[in-house]
């Protein structure tokens, strides 16, 4: 197995290219399954996750031709409607064929994703909404058996908590449903947008993008014809890269990235004292002689996003005072506080509220990764600590961040890739 040897502290300068987004990429390369045309999608990140939902559509009969960030997708021959627990079990993403493939055929079987190292994680809104608009689900075996032979229906789908992959797979299903669905505080994620966005350039009529509520025209199950399209820049990778900079208290630039989507992580620096220069699709952080505390509580977007919870709460070491941070979305998101504290972190925690007073100096040690956005914290709490950091099982990392070693080397730290 890989780990990450970590030498601090190290400096970062220069740039940095964001990758496409994963958790775009996800859904868009779910959304073929609606196609009668090859799909080419350009910026796809190169990670874990995106080869392991193509070898899924490929069970279900795709072809693909893929080039590190450009997949060509072709779905006009589905053979199997069955997603093995095989393949759910190492990404919960998979989840995201459920709603394409019971549009198009009528049925599928899909594997629960069962629970995951930040909480138990259920689909019931996303079941819930499925047999509202009219299909037959039944558990059994470790598998969801969902029907609707007549295909989907259009209905008012209310989410009664919002949720980005349950939104998305309703927004895919109805795409292909008999008429109009309205789905009531959906997810407003730039995820969830491109989603639609895409969708609406195929001919799905679509009222309400980047709303909470949306109208969808669904059009009785005609494939579409989805022209060439590229994935948004990765507003994670990219808040990761600026914590990055924030803790060794350097400038560094992030090439191809959208700063609107980067508002409640930019406004965060802000308040602890960071400075910007913003453009189109550029942006350099400035570093800050004594960095503040801050109360951050993590919510739905546009909202401060969970998936930086974990990298906040290590820059957060660094700041002169008593920061706050609440997690309300995922019940069992704070494992790497344990980690953190091997390195010399004072942290406390009470229930959903991590409680974290700087400054510190931290010190190397061998820490191991528990979830994806964890592990990345994990590193970035090692460029700055004195010593040698060992991040270990760091396939967490490669499912979600592109060559996170070689860019952070590529901007000055002291990071390799060793075999345990
Ligand atoms: C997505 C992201 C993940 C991010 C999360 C929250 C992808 C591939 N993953 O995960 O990176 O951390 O959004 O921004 O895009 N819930 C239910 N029942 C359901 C569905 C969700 O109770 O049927 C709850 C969850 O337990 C959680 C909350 O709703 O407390 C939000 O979860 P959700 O938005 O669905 O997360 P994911 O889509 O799995």
């Amino acid at each position: 197995m890989d780990y990450l040897q970590i030498q601090g502290p190290s400096h970062l300068k220069g740039e940095v290219r964001i990758s496409g987004a994963k958790n775009a990429a996800l859904p868009l390369i779910a959304m073929t399954l609606l196609a009668k045309n090859d799909v080419t999608i350009t910026n796809i990140p190169d990670v874990k996750d995106i080869k392991t939902l193509l070898k899924l559509l490929e069970h279900l009969g795709a072809t693909f031709t893929h080039d590190t960030h450009k997949v060509k997708i072709n779905n006009s021959h589905i053979i199997h409607t069955k997603a093995t627990y095989e393949i759910v079990k190492t990404m919960r993403a998979s989840i995201l064929v459920l709603g394409p493939l019971l549009a198009r055929e009528g049925h599928c079987e899909v594997s629960l994703p069962g629970g995951c190292a930040i909480g138990q994680r259920p689909i019931d809104l996303h079941l819930k909404a499925l047999e509202m608009m009219g299909a037959k689900i039944s558990i059994h075996g470790g598998y969801v058996y969902a029907e609707a032979k007549e295909g989907l229906k259009g209905a008012h789908i209310v989410f009664d908590k919002i949720t980005v992959t349950g939104s998305a797979n309703i927004i895919m299903a109805a795409a292909l449903a008999h008429g109009k669905t309205t789905i009531t505080n959906a997810a407003r994620e730039p995820e969830v947008v491109q989603l639609c966005e895409v969708l609406r350039n195929s001919g799905i009529n679509i009222e309400g993008i980047g709303t909470s509520e949306l109208i969808i025209y669904g059009n009785d199950r005609k494939l579409l014809e989805i022209k060439p399209f590229e994935i948004i820049p990765d507003r994670i990778e990219a808040g990761t890269y600026l914590c990055a900079a924030a803790m060794t208290r350097d400038s560094l630039t992030l090439k191809n990235v959208r700063p609107d989507h980067l508002e409640a992580v930019t406004g965060k620096l802000e308040e602890m004292g960071f400075s910007f220069d913003i453009n189109a699709d550029t942006m350099t952080i400035h570093p800050t002689q004594s960095i503040k505390p801050v109360s951050i509580v993590t919510q739905e977007y546009p909202a401060f996003p969970t998936d930086m919870q974990a990298q906040f709460l290590a820059l957060c070491t660094q700041a002169k005072g008593t920061s706050t941070i609440e997690e309300r979305l995922f019940e069992n998101r704070f494992m790497h506080v344990s980690e953190l504290q091997r390195l010399g972190a004072d942290i406390k925690l009470n229930g959903t509220v991590a409680t974290i007073t700087g400054p510190t100096n931290l010190n190397g040690a061998d820490v191991m990764a528990t979830d994806l956005r964890a592990s990345s914290a994990l590193v970035l709490a090692g460029i700055i600590a004195n010593g040698t950091t060992s991040v270990h099982r760091i396939y967490h990392l490669d499912r979600g961040y592109e060559k996170l070693e070689t860019k952070l080397k590529n901007i000055g730290a002291s990071i390799e890739r060793l075999s345990e």
